[in-house]
């Protein structure tokens, strides 16, 4: 039965219904409602509507209810109830009879379906935030473990310098530990409890708000009634920084594919994150990265559409608005998957020490390291770079390595250049130089895991 009807003549027809509903999506919401409505019959209970042995029965039977749902959570999805606000409503009146239609006073799905999705916010940053912490550590594992592999470092996807995968790995500790600090400002605006602010205009029994606020476990109420019941900004926030945070997860994700593949051979992944073909026996596919980096894609679809579904809509709640729950839970959803698939990925890599230090010594990546050479014999860096880039030309049309000049081909170069070369061209040297903070060198890559290891211990 709806939640209304009393000044209707008609029914509604099925099509309608089945449009309407939202119980298919918002089912997921039972556990929120169910506790912000004990917390509403506390309220209720403090300006007289119910007495406390009616509180008492509301609250026992709706904590009854609850351990139901979490035993067989699907004989939510047998109901024809319009909403999950309705559902547990229904529920309660089956199980406490008439008493169980008094909850609804001075209350409106409106502030509760607020309340219950902000709940729901808060424990899946909870949970998105443990996901990013395993990563992170799984990640400080491979970092700590490859602090000194060689791994040639590229811009424009053209070797550039030499880096390590240590320091690789350690660039999406920064990005990772960016996206958990995200989610926690997003989780410190979204702590005003909705609840009590009515349809729109707020609640006409004087309650305490603020001891409500905290019986939920926010920091405070939600101090303008019209915004509490119409406000998605935590909504949008969070699939904004899950976009910006599976931008990160798909631009990992496509390094990996990278390395893995047959032209660079730099990792090998594990056999549980791969699959083969059904044509080409030889194959072993990426699908877990692909498939992460193809699921940024919804996860973008929804931020964009949150963002077009409230651009529009005038204040407060508008029907719009229960759109908002299949784009959020898919891609919360989706981010948790991606992050936990990227965390086994990470276990599994096997890096070819021996492939990445031959692709860093190919590419003239330390032709940056004979510049310095120059500028450290006092020629002036825009004069040294022209120079290097003659002896790189040189060094292509014989098809070899710059360090394979001779010197009186270096010297006819540039006559400051001296035996001494050929050690600062070395791929350590090149490496080691690069000693300063957030640099590549290993000794620097083996302090920067330390430090991180620091705040991120396993529990
Ligand atoms: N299912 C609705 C939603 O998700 C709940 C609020 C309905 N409020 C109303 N006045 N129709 O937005």
């Amino acid at each position: 039965m709806a939640l209304w009807g009393g000044r209707f003549q008609g029914a509604a027809s099925e099509q309608f219904n089945a449009f309407n509903n939202s119980l298919p999506i918002d089912y997921r919401l039972a556990q929120q409602d169910i506790e912000g409505s004990i917390a509403w019959s506390v309220a209720l209970q403090t300006v007289g509507v119910l007495t406390q042995t009616e509180q008492q029965t509301i609250a026992d039977a709706l904590t009854q209810l609850s351990s139901k749902v979490n035993q067989d959570p699907s004989a939510l999805l047998q109901s024809d109830a319009e909403d999950i606000h309705s559902w547990v409503e229904m529920k309660l009146i089956e199980a406490v009879g008439d008493l169980g239609k008094k909850l609804h006073t001075g209350r409106s799905r409106n502030d509760q379906v607020a309340t219950d999705l902000k709940l729901w916010c808060k424990q899946t940053i909870e949970h998105i935030l443990s996901s990013i912490e395993i990563a992170i550590q799984a990640l400080l594992v491979v970092a700590e473990r490859e602090y000194a592999t060689v791994l040639p470092g590229y811009t424009h996807l053209q070797r550039a310098q030499p880096v390590t995968f240590g320091h690789w790995c350690m660039a999406y500790v920064e990005m990772l530990e960016r996206d958990a600090s995200r989610l926690k400002d997003c989780q410190k605006r979204l702590n005003t409890c909705p609840l009590g602010c009515g349809a729109l205009a707020g609640t006409a029994y004087l309650m305490d708000r603020t001891a409500l606020a905290q019986s939920l476990g926010f920091d405070s109420p939600a101090l303008n009634s019209l915004d509490a019941v119409s406000d998605r900004d935590h909504v949008i926030e969070m699939a904004s920084a899950a976009s910006i945070g599976m931008a990160h997860l798909s631009r990992m994700a496509e390094d990996l594919i990278f390395y893995n593949s047959g032209e660079a051979g730099f990792i090998e992944m594990s056999d549980t994150v791969t699959s083969g073909s059904s044509l080409m026996p030889q194959k072993k596919n990426p699908d877990a990265c692909e498939l992460i980096r193809g699921k940024s894609a919804r996860v973008f679809g929804a931020l964009t559409t949150l963002l077009t579904m409230m651009k529009g809509l005038p204040l407060a709640y508008n029907k719009d608005m229960q759109e908002d729950k299949e784009a959020i839970f898919d891609a919360m959803d989706t981010w948790i998957a991606c992050l936990d698939m990227t965390t086994l990925v990470i276990e599994g890599i096997k890096v070819h020490a021996s492939k990445t230090k031959l692709a860093a010594q190919q590419g003239y990546s330390n032709a940056t390291e004979l510049a310095d050479y120059l500028v450290a014999k006092g020629v002036p860096f825009r004069e040294a770079h022209h120079i290097v880039g003659q002896a790189v030309l040189q060094a292509i049309e014989h098809s070899l390595p710059l360090e394979s000049l001779s010197l009186n081909e270096f010297k006819a170069l540039h006559p400051a250049i001296e035996d001494d070369v050929y050690q600062s061209l070395s791929l350590e040297a090149s490496l080691n130089i690069r000693n300063n903070l957030g640099g590549a060198a290993p000794a620097q890559v083996k302090q920067a895991v330390a430090a991180k290891w620091q705040s991120h211990l396993p529990s």
